[in-house]
């Protein structure tokens, strides 16, 4: 498989040519032939689940955009982007972006951070966000808006961008290699758990005060709360069975119902994982990466660092462990539930499917709509032993000039219920409000996953759509980005 293999889904024209595509490739991927407008939308309907009411089955992914002051408060491009979540028109805002707990928290000395000086900041988000909203579509009604709380464990990196500062639950031969850690670096301790939840509950406290509807307790792409859920091989109380391994989940929700009761739960989970790919070298060439392959895992069997994957085989999923800990969510009165896969660290292809990879990643070892595909069903099965819980579905963004087309089938089969928008959200917010207005589609500006959006961050600096988005393509960063690129 080449990039250059991977038929581009721009140049096709007509949703029946991309059907005979899917069925070519002999992809799960249901796909209406016509997309329905106003009340007739699938996606127009809202989700009723308890005490929830959500107005319609279009939801706004959390995307962090590094463009944070280095004390963790919003700057004018965090603003520009969270009105541009609200002009999405999706009800559901699932956690607008990574927000960390405390400074050593966060993944980057741009992350947003939660403290006493910054919720002035983090309100004013969620203002302009429902203001746009409002404006796009009349009324702020039935909106579920939550803010992502983060703990980034392996990823930390608060000081510098070019300076990990590790802070593991466990060690991973694999990726401890990659920031040179060796094999007796200290584990965070079991007490330091426990203050880090401390940190969780005093910050939802904060986001119930600022009027947020609920909190993501973030346990997806490899930070702290996924990195434990995987914590197979560590001692005490938060690692080795299962339930160790979930107790900080159920301490946070706990310890959450105390210092923000009635504040709404949801989890962000990386339903299955994947052993880690890199780019291969020998098939790198002219300054392009060459295509991802896994890490070797011969020596690792079975294979103990992850959560949902296959140990036997670490390049497939399990989803065994996932089901019993949507279990757990269930009986612990959780219904909202955004599901992942992977992380951006070490499986890209996994997380965000896309033809170009970012600056720190590797040409697609698959075309890009397998990968689409893999997140869907998971979601589906996920949602059918579920029924009860509410899915918000990732990885869409792929589906370009289509994603109306498949969101409009998946939410209408009940794969999923609610449809989660990420890195379109940076090039065209208002992609499924304009499909579902029955307003025509504006082709420019559909992401066409050309990984801009993590190349700038992983160069220092904000990301944002640089190819479509004229206010980043024509900014200094915008030079900056190329001519780094260039180098
Ligand atoms: C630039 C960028 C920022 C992101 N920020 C976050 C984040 O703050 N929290 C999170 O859970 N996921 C984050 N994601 C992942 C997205 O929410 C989403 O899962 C991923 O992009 C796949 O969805 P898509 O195909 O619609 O882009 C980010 C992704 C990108 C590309």
């Amino acid at each position: 498989m080449t990039s250059e293999s991977i038929l581009r889904l721009g140049t096709l024209k007509e949703v029946s040519q991309f059907q005979e595509h899917l069925n070519l490739l002999t992809l799960k991927i249901p796909c209406d032939e016509e997309v329905l407008h106003g009340t007739a939308s699938p996606l127009r309907t809202p989700i009723e689940c308890g005490s929830i009411r959500i107005g319609n089955r279009i939801a706004v992914q959390p995307m962090e955009g590094w463009d944070g002051t280095t004390d963790g408060n919003p700057t004018e491009l965090t603003l520009r982007r969270w009105r541009n979540f609200g002009r999405n028109g999706g009800k559901l805002v699932w956690g607008g972006e990574a927000v960390a707990v405390t400074e050593e928290a966060r993944a980057n000395p741009h992350q947003l951070m939660m403290a006493p000086h910054t919720e002035r900041g983090l309100a004013d988000l969620r203002d302009a966000l429902i203001q746009e909203h409002r404006r796009t579509t009349g009324s702020d009604d039935d909106m579920q808006i939550g803010l992502q709380l983060t703990h980034s464990g392996r990823f930390c990196r608060p000081h510098r961008q070019d300076r990990a500062e590790p802070r593991i639950a466990c060690h991973h031969p694999i990726l401890d290699a990659r920031v040179g850690l060796s094999s007796d670096a200290p584990v965070l301790s079991d007490s330091e758990i426990d203050d880090i939840i401390d940190k969780f509950c005093v910050a939802a406290a904060a986001v119930q005060r600022l009027g947020f509807d609920f909190v993501d307790l973030k346990h997806c792409h490899g930070y702290l709360g996924h990195e434990l859920l995987g914590a197979q091989t560590r001692a005490g109380r938060y690692g080795g069975s299962f339930e160790n391994r979930t107790r900080f989940l159920r301490n946070l929700v706990a310890g959450i119902r105390a210092s923000a009761p009635g504040l709404g739960i949801g989890v962000r989970i990386s339903a299955f994982d994947m052993v880690p790919f890199r780019h291969d070298p020998a098939r790198s060439h002219d300054g392009k990466l060459g295509p991802g392959i896994p890490e070797q895992f011969e020596s690792l069997l079975p294979y103990k660092y992850g959560f949902g994957i296959n140990s036997s085989n670490p390049v497939e999923i399990d989803l065994s462990e996932t089901v019993h800990f949507l279990s757990l969510l269930e009986n612990l009165g959780i219904r909202l539930v955004n599901v992942t896969g992977g992380s951006p660290y070490y499986s890209p292809h996994i997380q965000r499917p896309a033809l170009y990879p970012p600056s720190d990643g590797y040409a697609p070892p698959e075309d890009p709509l397998i990968g689409v595909a893999r997140q869907m069903e998971v979601t589906r099965c996920l949602k059918q032993k579920f029924p009860n819980m509410i899915f918000v579905g990732s990885a869409y963004s792929y589906l370009q000039d289509f994603l109306p087309n498949v969101a409009q089938a998946a939410v209408r089969l009940g794969w999923v219920d609610s449809v989660g928008m990420g890195r379109m959200v940076l090039s065209y917010p208002e992609l499924l409000w304009d499909a579902t207005e029955g307003r025509p589609i504006d082709r420019k500006r559909i992401c066409r996953t050309f990984s801009d959006c993590t190349t700038a961050p992983r160069k220092g600096l904000p990301s944002g759509c640089y190819p479509l988005d004229k206010f980043y393509k024509h900014s200094s960063v915008g030079v900056q980005l190329k001519e780094l690129k260039k180098r």
